[in-house]
């Protein structure tokens, strides 16, 4: 059995005096989390006050947005896997759609940093998805086994055990038009199976899938009743704490229903 995961990526946003600040009211609306587990990925500059003021939940995990291949040295403006790791975080995004488009990130770099996350004890959460116009000449099935077999190269038995998948078509992201469920879930199947070829059944049973794009409280039950849907990595509505808190009650509530 998975255990759901639903992560929220602040982006560039909040403050470290802002990030205290949504913790608290986070944990006034959320006392208790049981069952699923729930990430954050405060920027780099707010994850050591985030710690801080989420510490007292086991379920919730700390992870940052982006990380460096490399453990130190000359590269100016960057972070790396053991600075994340001795700040408290157990996870990272890597190959995020905004790092691809905005920052020319390129499968060798994302398979770079995979590989460096789970040199330095961080899970993985590798980010794969298709631009609009990739699914309208219906190329989705080829963009995402490429990004994946690229970016898990190298990916041994015990890396791909710690590795998670979130599957955000771009078109999706932030557009308020998230990917219906039944769009969704053959990505997942694909996902899946590819990873089985990777890495055996075993693995591929045990793979976490997240989906991402306009996930909101209103639509995570519908992708969190489909059995390929292992959780869900949130944007937008992920900054209010009323709403994420919401997000996370409708989630912790949700089971599969559809056999998928
Ligand atoms: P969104 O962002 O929920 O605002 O669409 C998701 C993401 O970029 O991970």
């Amino acid at each position: 059995m998975r255990t759901r995961f639903i992560v929220g990526n602040w982006k560039m946003n909040k403050t470290a005096t802002e990030a205290v600040d949504f913790a608290h009211r986070l944990t006034q609306e959320l006392p208790s989390v049981e069952g699923i587990q729930v990430g954050f990925t405060p920027p780099f500059t707010a994850l050591h006050a985030t710690r801080g003021a989420l510490a007292s939940n086991p379920a919730f995990l700390l992870g940052a947005q982006n990380l460096h291949w490399e453990e130190k040295g000359a590269f100016t403006g960057e972070v790396s896997g053991p600075m994340l790791k001795d700040l408290g975080c157990e996870f990272v995004l890597v190959g995020h759609s905004e790092r691809r488009q905005y920052f020319g990130e390129q499968d060798t770099w994302t398979n770079r940093k995979v590989l460096a996350a789970l040199r330095h004890g961080l899970m993985p959460i590798l980010c794969v998805g298709e631009t609009l116009q990739e699914r309208d000449s219906e190329h989705t099935d080829a963009v995402i086994e490429r990004q994946l077999r690229a970016g898990l190269a190298g990916v041994d038995g015990p890396g791909l055990a710690a590795v998670t998948i979130a599957y955000e078509p771009v078109w999706a992201i932030g557009t308020g038009r998230a990917a219906t469920p039944q769009q969704a879930v053959p990505v997942h199947r694909k996902i899946r199976s590819i990873v089985g070829e990777l890495g055996g059944p075993d693995a591929a049973r045990r793979l976490r899938i997240l989906y991402g794009g306009s996930v909101t409280p209103k639509n995570i039950a519908d992708f969190l009743s489909c059995e390929e849907i292992d959780g869900a990595l949130v944007g937008g509505a992920c900054l209010d704490p009323l709403s994420f808190a919401t997000l996370i009650k409708v989630a912790i509530g949700s089971h599969p229903t559809t056999a998928s």
